[in-house]
């Protein structure tokens, strides 16, 4: 067993946190308050390799291990959540749906472009009625021959507005339950697609969520991802590493909270000591870092078993489930430890507490990973 990082992981997590300071920490409260995310930021994000980061280098992609995406996502999400999002959608759901699942023209036409940041991804599978119940797809796909009719609405789709090419999972055949699911990819012009308004949020306010309405929408049948009714295994396993992913979003939320609570509490005196001098605020540090620390560990022992391809789906839920709680926890914490300084934006920590909760909600609520991890170990 071996914990210390690859002198090339270490590159890799150094040149995403001088990414951060230097590109993502400058203008941060402004995309918060104004519920913003430049395109010039997404494109400089595509030129830094991390919305390509594990796919193929034959299309485009790093070709990079999960551990490295991991390193990325972490020193990314310290600074700006909204940022990683985009980030952890294209990757993990998008790209690696479609490096896995994806036919070679399907690669060819759409992973190439998403992987350099030409191009943006989405993920569609919530709906009104249909959020953690992920079988109830409302949307429908109409099989017409050599395309599909496309009709439905999706909700609280990240990267909604922004995105160019998306994945939509639809019902196909109501019959067969969750195995007359299918997943399309749609392109944002195509008659019929329509953007709904955009969310007004409490966290990962940089980052653009909307509804989307497809009104008859035809797709060609050559968009549709693998064998007929493999929609809903596709969002699934799709899911499973994304949840990685946010994981290791919520492990930097919890890093970033923390290291500006222990930077805060070395400065600021209070009763003729700097404050981290007093167990009140001392004994913070150390559950945080404690917590901190045992997150890591679950979030790195997921992205390990995914990169040995064995199964991670125990692990990622695991990771998320745990790692959100902390990040929660955490700039919970953090917020105390600066007092009022801690209510006041120019400190950061009341955006990463508000971040935080979005972990514990989507790419399956803490509920659906106890879900998850309760059916495995039972049946195991
Ligand atoms: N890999 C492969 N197959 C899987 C699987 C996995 N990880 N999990 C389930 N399946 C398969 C099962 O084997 C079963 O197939 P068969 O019947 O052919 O054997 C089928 O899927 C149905 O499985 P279940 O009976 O377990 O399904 P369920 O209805 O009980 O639901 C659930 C399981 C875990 C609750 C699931 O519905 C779920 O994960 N819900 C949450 C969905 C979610 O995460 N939504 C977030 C939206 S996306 C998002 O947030 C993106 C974003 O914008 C940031």
């Amino acid at each position: 067993m071996n914990f210390s990082l690859s002198e090339e992981h270490e590159m890799i997590r150094d040149a995403a946190r001088e990414f951060a300071q230097s590109e993502l920490l400058p203008g941060v409260i402004e995309r918060d308050e104004k519920q913003q995310f430049p395109k010039e930021l997404i494109k400089k994000m595509g030129e830094m390799g991390f919305l390509g980061m594990m796919a193929p280098t034959e299309f485009g992609g790093g070709g990079m291990d999960t551990i490295s995406y991991v390193l990325v996502m972490e020193e990314l999400s310290k600074i700006d959540a909204s940022a990683s999002v985009i980030v952890s959608v294209n990757n993990s759901l998008v790209n690696y749906g479609l490096a896995e699942y994806g036919s070679q023209e399907q690669k060819e036409k759409y992973l190439s472009k998403l992987t350099t940041g030409e191009k943006l991804g989405a993920f569609c599978l919530s709906e009104p009625e249909a959020g953690s119940d992920a079988t109830s797809q409302r949307t429908t796909a109409i099989d017409k021959g050599d395309h599909y009719i496309l009709n439905g609405t999706k909700n609280w789709i990240t990267n909604g507005g922004s995105a160019d090419y998306y994945l939509v999972i639809a019902q196909t055949d109501k019959e067969k339950k969750h195995r007359g699911i299918n997943a399309f990819i749609v392109e944002k012009d195509w008659e019929g697609f329509e953007i709904g308004p955009k969310e007004q949020k409490l966290g990962i306010r940089g980052s653009d969520t909307h509804s989307l309405i497809f009104n008859d929408v035809k797709v060609p049948k050559e968009n549709r991802i693998g064998e007929d009714g493999f929609g809903f295994k596709f969002a699934m396993k799709t899911l499973s590493g994304g949840r990685i992913g946010i994981a290791a979003q919520a492990l930097g939320i919890a890093s970033g909270a923390y290291e500006l609570a222990l930077d805060y509490s070395k400065q600021r005196k209070a009763f003729g000591t700097e404050i981290c001098n007093h167990q009140a605020i001392a004994f913070k540090l150390a559950d945080m870092y404690t917590e901190i620390e045992a997150a890591r560990h679950l979030v790195m022992k997921a992205a390990w078993l995914k990169d040995q391809k064995q199964n991670y789906d125990l692990a990622s839920s695991m990771a998320k489930l745990y790692a959100s709680k902390v990040a929660m926890d955490t700039t919970i914490e953090a917020v105390q430890v600066h007092g009022g300084n801690g209510f006041v934006k120019e400190y950061h920590v009341e955006r990463l507490m508000r971040d935080a909760k979005i972990t514990q909600i989507y790419e399956g609520t803490s509920e659906i990973q106890k879900i998850v991890i309760s059916r495995s170990i039972i049946d195991n």
